[in-house]
């Protein structure tokens, strides 16, 4: 039976990325963002009887989930707990060294979002951890404390594409001088303060970005992409796909080049797909999903 989180959980442009992938009975694949195992389950399924996948994902509390839901698919399936940037070595410590697709949904999970106790969340009062992989990394209370304003603008203008980035940070670097800024509830409510009310956007909340910005920072998320981008290619057999789902257009932007200039690959569609108005209207979530795939020449 699923628990209220998992059904809660929709995986994103679901049947694009399968359609994209195209799993066969008796290949080999890679999911890098195991989540809740949404994906990872449509590709057991239409790989059967003896498709095999590798799934990785960075978050403990996933995983424990992930291997629940998913123990009927005994060993075609082996679970990582991995950082998908470290791709190359984890097939080689396999054994692996080609596969016929892997897929990533980069970001967050609904589990961690509303059930991470980590912070992720404005609407919550959490500590401000934010880490995926609680195993190692500065907490984003650690970062809050410890960048200067400077950098915590930068973070909140390149990551955040926030254009209040200066003000929040001066407001932030006053408020730490006399209490630090340890909580999800705190944070949303510092930046709600530092931005005039004329320029709180009328769709999102008004700290949408600053929390973006700071789970990518304190992720690493943008470096792990490139990282993963660079690798994966070299990991495909010929014919193979790599498929691609990302939430903001730095992300995306670094997918496009990625795949446009890496000579092994050709593109298989020039445009991204994107989420269409039932899916949206079922998942909000799905709105700003980018899918873009190549194949292995
Ligand atoms: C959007 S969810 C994936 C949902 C999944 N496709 C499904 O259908 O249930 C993203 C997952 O990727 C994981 N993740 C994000 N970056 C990662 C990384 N660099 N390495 C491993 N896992 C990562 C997160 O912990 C999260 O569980």
């Amino acid at each position: 039976m699923a628990t209220q989180t998992e059904a809660a959980h929709v995986s994103v442009l679901l049947n694009e990325a399968m359609a994209a992938l195209a799993p066969r009975a008796g290949g080999l694949y890679v999911d890098g963002t195991l989540g809740l195992g949404g994906h990872s389950e449509e590709i057991l399924r239409r790989s059967s009887p003896d498709g095999r996948l590798i799934a990785f994902d960075w978050d403990a509390e996933a995983l424990r989930r992930a291997r629940e839901r998913l123990a009927y698919f005994g060993e075609r399936l082996t679970i990582m707990r991995r950082n998908f940037a470290e791709i190359a070595v984890a097939l080689a410590e396999l054994g692996v060294s080609g596969v016929d697709g892997i897929l990533v949904d980069i970001g967050m999970s609904s589990l961690q979002l509303e059930h991470g106790g980590r912070g992720f969340s404005f609407q919550r009062d959490e500590p401000l951890d934010m880490r995926m992989d609680t195993r190692r990394g500065q907490t984003a209370a650690a970062l809050l404390a410890s960048a200067t304003e400077n950098e915590l603008a930068d973070i909140f203008f390149y990551y955040g594409e926030e254009r209040q980035a200066r003000r929040i940070a001066e407001i932030l670097v006053e408020t730490r001088k006399k209490t630090p800024v340890q909580s999800s509830r705190q944070l949303a409510e510092l930046v709600a303060r530092a931005i005039p009310r004329r320029f709180h956007p009328p769709k999102i909340h008004v700290a949408t970005k600053v929390f973006q910005a700071l789970r990518i920072a304190v992720n690493g998320e943008l470096e792990n992409l490139a990282s993963f981008l660079a690798d994966a290619p070299a990991l495909l057999n010929p014919g193979g796909r790599l498929a691609v789902i990302a939430f903001h257009s730095l992300e995306d932007g670094l997918v496009k080049r990625a795949l446009k200039t890496n000579q092994s690959l050709a593109e298989k569609i020039k445009r991204p797909m994107c989420a269409g108005d039932e899916e949206i209207a079922r998942n909000p979530r799905a709105r700003s999903a980018r899918l873009r795939v190549a194949e292995k020449i």
